[in-house]
């Protein structure tokens, strides 16, 4: 705690007087010393000049709970941080039945099997991206958690303009699109108790791509995948996790969502690259048509060829022009 107390002192604060933020932390010099060497041996810059006191000039791009602790700025979520899984999502489904409480976040280094949507992988390699499940177990039933899969989008979005300064798209339901190319997937995983309908509990997995080089993605899907690193837009990871968490934190409290609809509504439609696109819906028998819009649970509403207007809940919607659909 108080080492993630220093951290955010450091962060809001140039020069800052080692008594003064002793004093302010209630604890002596001496604690507030040995923590500054201990950031410093983890590769935190710290400069020490004196009568000026302590300066952060950088720190490395670590995934560690008290950085992450540190960049919040609205409420705190219990973090945990591991340095390989197979994924984020599978541990946090895992430590649910032994009670994994509400507003935890699982962060891992690196995923040696990350999950993707309909069964797909997700490239997940050590220190490149910023892997991490958010897990709640809001008092709701299933049906009314239908839009939770967009608003993790727009957390994620806002975050990376916040972090990263990029303006991204949405490809319906929750790719995250820059330059026409795949900066980030999330995965939502629901578990239901049979009887009663209600929710047990919600995992929001989200990968963003950070540090990948083209050549760090496999051949196959490196013409639709980009990263921060890649666009020139860099950011920290902890920095970027703490953001998103803070958007999240804006929309989900105390086990329920509440949030404007009208302005998530309007915000996701002004941002999601698909409508007003050719699409095609796959599935028992794949569906051509085009985007129009969206319904009021964030479904896409589809015109089809013979102008009739379905709407889409989930599944697979591939664009025109993108990720290699042209047919
Ligand atoms: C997709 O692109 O289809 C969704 C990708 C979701 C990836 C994230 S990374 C953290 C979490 N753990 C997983 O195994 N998957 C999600």
């Amino acid at each position: 705690m108080l080492k993630s107390e220093v951290i955010k002192s450091l962060l809001g604060q140039k020069n800052i007087n080692g008594s003064l933020l002793a004093s302010r932390l209630g604890v002596s010099r001496n604690a507030v010393w040995k923590v500054i060497q201990e950031l410093r041996s983890e590769g935190f810059e710290i400069s020490s000049k004196p009568n000026r006191g302590y300066s952060l000039e950088s720190h490395p791009d670590i995934i560690s709970a008290e950085l992450i602790d540190a960049y919040i700025k609205l409420q705190p979520w219990n973090l945990l941080v591991f340095d390989s899984l197979d994924s984020t999502n599978n541990e946090a489904k895992r430590l649910a039945d032994g009670g994994l409480k509400d507003r935890s976040v699982l962060l891992s280094d690196e995923q040696t099997g990350g999950k993707g949507r309909l069964g797909r992988s997700f490239v997940s390699k050590k220190g490149l991206g910023l892997y991490m499940s958010v897990f709640l177990r809001p008092s709701a039933a299933a049906g009314e958690l239908t839009p939770v899969t967009s608003l993790a989008a727009i957390a994620v979005k806002r975050a990376l303009l916040k972090t990263a300064g990029v303006t991204a798209g949405i490809k319906w339901p929750n790719d995250i699109i820059l330059n026409g190319k795949k900066l980030c997937g999330i995965l939502t995983e629901l578990s239901v108790e049979g009887e009663s309908g209600s929710v047990q509990y919600l995992v929001i997995g989200i990968g963003v791509n950070v540090g990948y080089g083209s050549e760090d993605f496999p051949q196959e899907i490196r013409h639709m995948c980009t990263s921060l690193k890649l666009e020139n837009a860099p950011a920290g990871r902890a920095e970027l996790a703490a953001a998103i968490l803070d958007e999240l934190s804006k929309i989900y409290n105390e086990g329920r969502f509440s949030f404007d609809h009208e302005i998530y509504l309007s915000e996701y439609i002004r941002d999601c690259i698909t409508i007003g696109r050719d699409v095609k819906i796959s599935g028992t028998d794949s569906l051509t048509g085009r985007a129009v819009g969206l319904d009021e649970d964030f479904g896409l509403v589809v015109e089809l060829e013979n102008g009739k207007r379905i709407t889409v809940q989930s599944g697979e919607v591939s664009v025109r022009g993108l990720y290699g659909y042209a047919d």
